[in-house]
């Protein structure tokens, strides 16, 4: 059945006004439809767009998800937004950066749809077990010097129903809700957040860092105590022990404490 499409169009003057005291004012750009902002962006990142471009669109023809998966973009169903970052920190740190923008998410959803949702590592959203936000954190970096990196989020704001294989994994705020959550004022509460932890990132490392993950140890059921599944090509079990020095995830196997790279996290069923 075709997505039901509802009316939710951005006002650019209104975001302009609305995100005055950010660097992102003055570089926003929306697309009706586009085939990915994140791939996009990052191009034109290479070509030297300013730091703070953001790049948003209601519909994506080929969204991309972490770990070559696809993000499924219908036309005015959720939000898909791209930010392009030159942030002092060392390529080491970028992973702070992408959980704080999972943070910066959650803090956004709080304010505009009062809803409290989980966050599993790395930048996965929640509501109850499903999902409804991811994030993709592309970066461009020399071993120790960041170029730019490009933070792509995608969160499920209108879909009413998605298809059947994808139906016990992923939900929308407007399914959780039954509202129809402005898809504008998300924008506008995400994009302050992310300003914020990105300039604390940047001005005081140790403390932005200490400051994640007390917020990530309070808001996730994930970091700590979790049985769950890992899959990094070579799959094991094991429980979240939380996080290391560089915020990645410990799992605590029969075999030993182990370190969460790059692999996706399910629930121990
Ligand atoms: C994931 O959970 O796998 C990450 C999904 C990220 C999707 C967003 S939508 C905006 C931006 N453009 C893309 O092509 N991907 C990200």
């Amino acid at each position: 059945m075709a997505e039901q499409i509802h009316q939710d169009a951005f006002d650019i003057l209104a975001l302009k006004a609305a995100l005055a005291r950010t660097p992102f004012a003055q570089n926003l750009h929306f697309y009706p439809t586009i085939h990915s902002t994140n791939t996009l962006l990052m191009q034109q990142a290479d070509a030297g767009a300013p730091e703070g471009t953001v790049y948003f669109a209601d519909e994506q023809t080929a969204g991309r998800g972490r770990g070559a998966h696809s993000w499924e973009s219908p036309p005015g169903s959720g939000l898909y937004v791209s930010i392009l970052l030159r942030p002092r920190i060392a390529p080491a740190d970028v992973l702070w950066l992408s959980l704080a923008a999972g943070l910066a998410v959650r803090e956004a959803v709080k304010q505009v749809a009062s809803l409290e949702a989980d966050l599993r590592w790395p930048n996965d959203l929640l509501l109850g077990p499903k999902k409804f936000c991811g994030i993709l954190t592309e970066l461009n970096a020399e071993v120790t010097r960041v170029r730019h990196l490009v933070v792509g989020i995608g969160i499920n704001v209108h879909q009413e129903q998605f298809p059947k294989e994808l139906s016990h994994l992923a939900t929308s705020l407007h399914i959780e809700t039954g509202k129809h959550w402005p898809r504008q004022e998300l924008l506008v509460a995400l994009l302050k957040a992310l300003y914020r932890e990105a300039n604390d990132l940047a001005t005081n490392l140790p403390q932005a860092t200490q400051s994640i993950l007390a917020r990530l140890e309070q808001s996730s059921s994930w970091i700590k105590g979790k049985r769950v599944h890992v899959d990094e090509g070579e799959c094991y079990t094991g429980t979240t022990a939380g996080l290391d020095s560089r915020g990645f995830l410990f799992v605590q196997t029969a075999a030993g404490l182990r370190t969460v790279l790059s692999g996706g996290v399910r629930a121990l069923e």
